[in-house]
């Protein structure tokens, strides 16, 4: 029986009901996130509420829980589950109105829904092969880093990635790299990883801060700016990063191999792995962070 926790009832999720009239259902009205957890200790907690709030004031809804409200809540919904390691799922809504009107009634009653479930992180396999992805124009809203429930755009991008019998889309507007369309992309060239900035055209990933964190940590030469579609091209390695994905190698973009780029910016042949294999620097950064998640789970 999985246990969910709906607007201050612990109760199994077959029988948690919402109202039709629920604004999170009638406009996608509503926030969320997705948090890993790891041996019953949630990863990046305060990060993920500390988002979480964020996406709250951005669309003018007040927090209906304290910090701590939130912690004990997570705590128990964990301690109750199945699985040792597990994603937790928040969602706030505006709540249910009587009279169907995009504009915000005058009195709101917040819909808070929590939900664990298994942690389906990649299978080895697929970490070791590496993923193919597709690219298209970004066709969403410019107030992407709102952690919106509102994502028809976003189902729709990565189902195109399914339909190519791909893993994941990723997004460009007007020629620069936004970001993929449930995870965060990263870049590397000539031994250099390459990150988007932080902007109001993608979701700042909890996981993206961490792989910053770790590169600067382990003296990776990073750079944070614009990353043109050519450069995403000619990349030597490319990656994807989310909460439940962690790190992949994107080995395979519109067909073509990744890393078949040539030469190095200094005309010298290129050394930085094969092309279409997962590259050497994802392979230190995914050890970086397995190394990292081990002192969360250890609780250092
Ligand atoms: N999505 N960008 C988008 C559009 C996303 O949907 C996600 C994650 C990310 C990565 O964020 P994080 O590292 O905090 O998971 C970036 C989650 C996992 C989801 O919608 O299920």
């Amino acid at each position: 029986m999985t246990l969910c926790y709906l607007n201050g009832e612990f109760l199994p999720l077959a029988e948690a009901r919402v109202s039709p009239m629920d604004r999170g259902f009638l406009f996608g009205d509503g926030v969320y996130e997705v948090i890993p957890v790891y041996s019953r200790r949630p990863f990046r907690l305060d990060e993920h509420l500390g988002r979480l709030q964020n996406s709250l004031n951005d669309i003018r809804l007040t927090n209906p829980l304290g910090h701590d409200e939130w912690h004990t809540l997570i705590e128990r919904l964990v301690s109750a589950a199945e699985w040792a390691s597990c994603s937790v799922l928040l969602q706030v809504t505006r709540g249910p109105i009587a009279v169907r009107n995009h504009a915000f009634p005058a009195a709101v009653t917040p819909t808070i829904f929590c939900l664990v479930e298994p942690l389906l992180t990649p299978p080895d396999a697929m970490r070791e092969k590496g993923i193919a992805a597709i690219s298209t124009a970004d066709t969403r809203w410019l107030r992407c880093n709102v952690k919106a429930t509102s994502l028809l755009a976003n189902c729709l991008l990565r189902q195109m990635a399914m339909d190519a019998g791909c893993a994941e889309t990723i997004l460009f507007r007007d020629g620069i790299l936004s970001e993929g369309a449930a995870s965060n992309i990263f870049v590397v060239k000539n031994g250099v990883m390459l990150a988007p900035q932080k902007n109001h055209l993608m979701l700042t990933g909890i996981t993206y801060d961490v792989v910053l964190e770790l590169a600067a940590a382990h003296g990776l030469p990073t750079q944070v700016r614009d990353i043109t579609d050519a450069e995403v091209r000619a990349a030597d390695e490319l990656w994807m990063t989310s909460s439940t994905k962690e790190v992949l190698p994107i080995v395979e973009l519109d067909g073509k191999k990744v890393g078949a780029g040539g030469t190095a910016s200094d005309g010298s042949p290129r050394n930085m792995g094969a092309a279409g294999l997962p590259g050497p620097v994802f392979k230190q950064m995914y050890g970086w962070y397995q190394d990292f998640k081990r002192t969360v789970m250890h609780g250092n």
